[in-house]
């Protein structure tokens, strides 16, 4: 019988076999020269080299307005000199098919398109008439639209051109490890399941706080806001996966179908907004501005496991600390036996999904040496106890599966559609209220959110 760390070696091994078979592929990076290209998208691409999961004969391409040999374009980035060889430049998308068939036979090309969201129709035309084909995939990042009308019609344009099964639309929330464990929680433990409905659980809780505030981002923030930008993709997804029933299979498909499913029964019941004291003062906001910077909602799943379950989800920027957390609230034990008088708090189960990655839960035990008294203690797994600090970075993994042609880890045109019909009722309505920078509002919504503070520590 293998112990449990060469069991853990076994299983790295046969991961790294499924993972280490991509053909020779060509990455492009569109709108090269920007920040992402830079900070994130070269520096994955160079750890799967490094990691080889790549093929030795893979390249990758900027492309873009300016005029870079490869030579000036490989002086942007902090790579070594043997991943640099693989490193060119082409400038416009005009003659990139033959640039590309002049290093070589690709077998994927993926073109990650680091553009604006109003780019991604016509790049999409003016690859395909550029010859790109069924071979060829394409990246795109949030927002995908602006409110469900617009983004019905980028959906709209794109299906003019590609086929579903080519686009991957990124959600990096779905890409962080703590997000695509709570399906594995859920559905690999038996322990958890006969649970996990309204019989025995009170309220969800979604708590995703920021300590920035909007950066150098004020022009795009200013039209999007937090509803826009937190909630209608990575906040939803995350309460998609802790809600849906069991796929039938791990195909991304499977896993999507259900994912729809559970978003087509939600509906928004309340919704505060919230703008932070010295937002109208950042750069590029305009003046007077009505764009929030935190919100809070109550929403319902109108379906039969979760119906009578509120959900609480609360997101906003310049608080008090970085911190994103789940809670999921059970009820209270009968006033029976050790709960006679009342006074035993309801369990608790907390996924720190960042930072300091872990699950918590919140159980009561006796208190040694005394006859009946009980305490609220913690049973924790922390990922680092159990797995080390080095989690991959999102990039690294989503560039991977698109390369793989693994969707599971990307959003479909349904479920963003469904997202922004959801969504749509609440986008710049109602009140702006005011709170000072490095405070959570108090909330409106006349509950007593989880006190998510005293699980900070764990886990760090
Ligand atoms: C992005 C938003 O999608 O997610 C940002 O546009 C936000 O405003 C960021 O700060 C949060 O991501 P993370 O991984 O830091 O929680």
């Amino acid at each position: 019988m293998p112990d449990a760390g060469l069991f853990q070696i076994i299983h790295s091994l046969k991961s790294l076999k499924k993972m280490v078979n991509i053909n020779n592929c060509a990455v492009v990076i569109l709108g090269a020269s920007g920040d992402l290209a830079k900070r994130k998208l070269v520096p994955a691409l160079e750890a799967l080299y490094k990691q080889k999961r790549l093929c030795e004969n893979s390249i990758f391409i900027g492309s873009g307005r300016s005029a870079f040999t490869d030579e000036d374009f490989r002086t942007h980035f902090d790579v070594d000199r043997e991943f640099a060889k693989h490193i060119y430049y082409h400038q416009y998308t005009s003659g990139l098919k033959s640039f590309i068939a002049s290093k070589g036979v690709f077998e994927r090309i993926v073109f990650f398109f680091s553009l604006p969201p109003v780019a991604y129709g016509p790049m999409a035309r003016e690859l395909v008439a550029e010859g790109f084909g069924g071979e060829s995939s394409v990246i795109i990042e949030k927002p995908f639209g602006y409110n469900y009308e617009s983004a019905k019609k980028l959906d709209n344009e794109l299906a003019s051109c590609l086929k579903e099964s080519q686009i991957y639309r990124i959600d990096h929330y779905l890409a962080k490890e703590a997000v695509q464990n709570i399906m594995v929680f859920r559905f690999a433990n038996t322990l958890f399941n006969p649970v996990w409905n309204n019989s025995c659980i009170e309220s969800i809780q979604i708590s995703a706080l920021e300590k920035e505030g909007i950066v150098e981002r004020g022009t795009y923030f200013d039209n999007a806001g937090i509803i826009r930008d937190m909630i209608q993709n990575h906040l939803l997804q995350l309460l998609c996966i802790l809600t849906m029933e069991p796929p039938v299979s791990l195909k991304a498909d499977d896993i999507k179908a259900q994912k729809v499913s559970v978003l087509r029964t939600f509906r928004i019941e309340e919704c505060y907004r919230y703008q932070y004291d010295g937002y109208l003062q950042e750069k590029d906001i305009r003046a007077g501005s009505k764009t929030e910077t935190f919100a809070e909602m109550r929403l319902s799943i109108n379906n039969f496991r979760w119906t009578g379950v509120p959900v609480y989800i609360r997101t906003g920027k310049a608080l008090h600390r970085r911190g994103t957390e789940i809670g999921i609230q059970f009820k209270k034990i009968p006033n029976i036996l050790f709960n006679e008088k009342g006074n035993l708090t309801a369990n608790q189960i907390v996924f720190k999904i960042q930072p300091a990655e872990g699950i918590i839960m919140d159980i009561h035990s006796k208190i040694p040496g005394s006859d009946d008294q009980i305490t609220r203690t913690n049973m924790n797994f922390c990922y680092r106890d159990s797995f080390g600090s080095a989690i991959p970075e999102a990039y690294q993994r989503l560039l991977f599966d698109v390369l793989r042609g693994d969707h599971t880890l990307f959003v479909s045109s349904a479920e963003t559609e469904a997202a922004w019909k959801l969504v749509d009722g609440v986008l710049d309505k109602g009140d702006i209220t005011r709170y000072a920078p490095g405070v959570v509002p108090e909330s409106k919504l006349g509950i007593k959110w989880i006190d998510f503070e005293k699980y900070v520590s764990l886990c760090s």
